[in-house]
């Protein structure tokens, strides 16, 4: 499958890199108006096929996104130390504008995979502004939440996160919800498993884990200037559940009908992901106090996104 990626920052240029590294893609090209960095980011990505898998990669007009199966969307400006996801809806929602109206006519077929922060609202305007259907306008949303959760429950429980399952949901951004209460190991509670690997869950650590979590990127960002590996795999994650039709279970955001009595409003849930995109959207159980605040990040998601009506 043919991916395109537009906005070849560090946020993209990770996204191609981990998609030539997963083999993901048998063609990937990239798209910027930074001609120059295009080709150098394409060039590169190039240099580590042969240790991994065949695929294509080069940089290219809008029209070479033609009979792409996934566009990811990882154009605009990103956090600055300190500044909030949502601080950058301006500035990101016009650049948007002009990229979407150009990627629906060079791949009208394409799944649309946005990666732009913040990212459940650019996933709103995303979806308005190309006119397809919500399951095929895909947010990266909290995918990298929850990666962050289960591997923090991982490191405390000492096991592989791919054993743990527990989902962050909402928004991408500082009123996520960690829906504790449905996190399983194996086949047990998550609290039920730790007391029985004898690394209990105490209020504190729950705490520690839930700030370690919502704060990553600023840490990162105080650290680095930016994230790009995390969110970069996690994007070519969600393309290879689309391109393989695995129907995995992932938190990624689309334009959800109602959440907690909130309507029409694009942030993560659990959702079945495979080639035709959202399968289905699944409503986890959660406590009354997840439930608010799962409410909250609704709203908060719906009044910001309100001002760009
Ligand atoms: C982060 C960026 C992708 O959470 O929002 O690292």
């Amino acid at each position: 499958m043919k991916v395109g990626i537009v906005g070849t920052g560090m946020v993209g240029s990770a996204a191609g890199y981990a998609l030539a590294l997963r083999g993901g893609a048998s063609e990937i090209v990239l798209v910027d108006h930074n001609k120059k960095l295009a080709i150098a980011q394409a060039e590169d990505i190039a240099h580590a096929v042969p240790f991994a898998h065949a695929c294509v990669v080069r940089a290219g007009g809008y029209e070479e996104l033609e009979g792409a199966g996934v566009v990811i969307l990882a154009a605009g400006v990103a956090q600055k130390p300190g500044e909030s996801r949502l601080s950058l809806l301006s500035r990101n929602a016009e650049v948007f504008s002009e990229v979407i109206a150009q990627v629906r006519r060079d791949a009208p077929d394409a799944i649309l995979l946005i990666a732009s922060n913040p990212v459940d609202i650019m996933t709103e305007v995303a979806l308005r502004a190309s006119g397809l259907p919500r399951e095929r306008v895909i947010g990266s949303g909290t995918i990298l939440d929850t990666a962050r959760f289960r591997s923090l429950l991982g490191t405390h429980l000492g096991i592989a996160p791919q054993s743990v399952h527990a989902y962050v949901l909402g928004e991408h951004g500082d009123s996520e919800v960690l829906a504790w209460s449905a996190a399983r190991a194996g086949s047990e509670p998550i609290a039920r498993f730790a007391v029985q690997v004898g690394a209990p869950i105490t209020g504190e650590i729950r705490a520690q884990i839930d700030a370690s979590v919502r704060r990553a990127a600023y840490r990162i960002i105080e650290g680095k200037g930016a994230t790009w590996y995390g969110i970069g795999a996690g994007l070519a994650r969600i393309v290879q559940a689309i391109r393989d039709d695995q129907r995995t279970v992932l938190s990624v955001s689309i334009v959800t009908p109602e959440v907690e009595g909130v309507a029409d409003v694009a942030l993560s849930l659990p959702r079945i992901v495979g080639r035709a995109g959202i399968l289905t959207t699944l409503m986890p159980e959660l406590t009354e106090s997840e439930a608010a605040a799962l409410r909250a990040s609704a709203e908060l998601l719906k009044e910001t996104g309100a001002g760009l009506q």
